[in-house]
């Protein structure tokens, strides 16, 4: 069976150049809409320069396809540009750490940065990861020794757009995954000191990249970070598309029809965390539209799990894992909470239904992602996620796992909610493209995941550091701005745990 990836040409490698008579009046068009706006006898073509191989001189880019060219290596997740140069922003962190480790298994070549702010923020709220992560020189050092992987790390901020400008000139990505942002709606809902930083640090960061790509690299292709958080959950019950509508959708108003497709679906983002996501949504899909570059904006579920491979090969090469009430997410909670006997908190009814991917499962995602870059001027939207359910399933299959695996005592409670959510609505995620266009087959159900987790939870050592900041799983941040810590509504005593 042919990869899927295997009839993209060059006009999707972020190896060419597009040269000749290019019009950027198209831009943000796929190419067939380009060559029709153009005019059947048009004598404009367009043509590219390979970076690679600059013996072709100048050619057509639907000539060559990533099966044919030389340059392109198959891989279990699609052909993929040898020795392929990916750029991680936010690389320290518990994806982006992951993500340089499994990529150079598969031989890229990763570069990245970061300047620590997640250990910082999480040193500011008085917590730590569970799991101790080690220095970056360690993390370094262990890679090349474990993994013969040679990683090329600066200590950097996103704002500080001179020196990322040097760096994306020296490194010259191919690829450029941008994970580095404040990931967390609570501490967004601290106060206002926090509200601004995580703004300014989300869309100010993405804004001043957008630039540098535009000046530097418009023909890398940016895998972007958003979340489902940004759809929010309508009550109407309306699909949740992956971020555009498709060509079908139709509004009926005052007896008239008018065609959605391809515009941007709404969002009703759920903190202000979430609002920075939608406000960089809209900054790159300009991007695409004024300089043509190449997007994925990737609608991401809530990930769990601290397993991969590469990860799992050296204590020194562990990726972070937070329970706290502001980095903590849900399903690492729950389990970090049955591993020191407090009940499970599920707020309000427990009923809100979200999407989740495994940590794994993430990466091969974004593998296949990289693989298969999008076209110059392109936006597209993937909603990254392998299943949905309510929180209280979760609960319930952590109750189950804790208990028959680990023989713990767990329990559940229901607490307040201190968000503004609905914790009982329809919940319709449409999230087809990443297994029909990109060939996902999720490989670890969330049981795994979660056996996983108890597994390493439940080590003496990981479980004394649980024990100290156990104090700050309850969450005392409420949306409405109070501080008080939320109250026990009832612990579900007899709750069912079915096999
Ligand atoms: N973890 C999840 O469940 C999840 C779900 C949906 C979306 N996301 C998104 O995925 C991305 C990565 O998430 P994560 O869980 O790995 O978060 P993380 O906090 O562990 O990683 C982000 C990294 O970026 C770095 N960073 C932040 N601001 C920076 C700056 N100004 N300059 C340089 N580096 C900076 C941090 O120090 C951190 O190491 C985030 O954009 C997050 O919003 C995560």
């Amino acid at each position: 069976m042919s990869l899927h990836n295997a009839n993209l040409t060059c006009w999707n490698c972020p190896a060419i150049d597009l040269a000749g008579k290019v019009d950027f009046r198209a831009c943000g068009q796929a190419v067939e809409k380009f060559q029709k706006s153009l005019g059947e006898n048009s004598e404009v073509h367009i043509m590219a320069e390979c970076k690679r191989r600059p013996e072709l001189g100048i050619f057509d880019p639907m000539s060559i396809t990533f099966e044919e060219c030389p340059e392109w290596k198959e891989t279990p997740f699609g052909y993929i540009l040898k020795d392929m140069r990916v750029m991680i922003l936010g690389i320290d962190g518990y994806l982006g750490w992951t993500l340089a480790l499994w990529l150079g298994s598969i031989g890229c070549q990763v570069s990245g940065i970061d300047n620590y702010n997640r250990r910082d923020w999480v040193m500011e709220r008085g917590a730590h990861s569970v799991i101790p992560i080690a220095r970056m020189t360690d993390r370094l050092h262990a890679a090349r020794e474990v993994l013969g992987i040679d990683i090329n790390f600066r200590k950097m901020d996103i704002m500080d757009r001179s020196h990322l400008k040097e760096f994306l000139e020296e490194v010259k990505p191919e690829a450029i995954v941008h994970y580095a942002e404040c990931p967390s709606a609570p501490y967004s809902m601290i106060d206002a000191d926090h509200a601004i930083l995580v703004q300014q640090n989300n869309v100010l960061g993405t804004l001043g990249l957008l630039f540098l790509m535009r000046d530097i690299c418009p023909e890398t292709s940016l895998l972007k970070l958003g979340t489902m958080g940004e759809y929010g959950t309508p009550l109407t019950g309306r699909p949740l598309f992956e971020g555009i509508f498709p060509a079908d959708a139709v509004l009926h108003w005052h007896d008239q029809e008018w065609s959605l497709g391809g515009e941007l679906t709404p969002r009703d983002p759920v903190s202000f965390y979430h609002v920075s996501k939608v406000q960089d949504t809209f900054n790159v899909y300009e991007a695409c539209k004024y300089w043509w570059l190449h997007s994925y904006d990737i609608m991401q579920g809530v990930i769990y799990g601290v397993r991969t491979e590469q990860v799992a090969a050296d204590p020194r090469l562990r990726t972070r894992l937070d329970i706290d009430e502001w980095f903590g997410t849900v399903m690492n909670r729950f389990v970090a909470q049955a591993v020191v006997g407090i009940p499970l908190t599920l707020y309000g009814a427990g009923e809100q239904l979200r999407g989740f991917i495994a940590l794994e499962d993430a990466m091969q995602c974004m593998t296949r992602l990289i693989c298969s870059p999008p076209e110059p001027g392109q936006y597209a939207v993937v909603n990254q996620m392998s299943g949905y359910y309510s929180l209280r399933e979760l609960a319930e299959t952590v109750t189950r796992v804790g208990r028959k695996e680990f023989h713990l005592p767990v329990k559940i409670q229901r607490v307040e909610n201190p968000r503004v959510e609905a914790d009982r609505h329809p919940f319709v995620p449409i999230y087809e493209r990443l297994p029909k266009d990109f060939g996902f087959e999720p490989k670890v159900p969330p049981e795994e995941a979660i056996y996983n987790m108890f597994e390493l939870l439940t080590q003496p050592e990981i479980k004394e550091r649980i024990e100290q900041k156990k104090h700050l799983i309850l969450p005392r941040t409420w949306w409405s701005g109070v501080k008080k810590q939320v109250e026990s509504i009832e612990v579900l005593e007899e709750v069912e745990v079915p096999d």
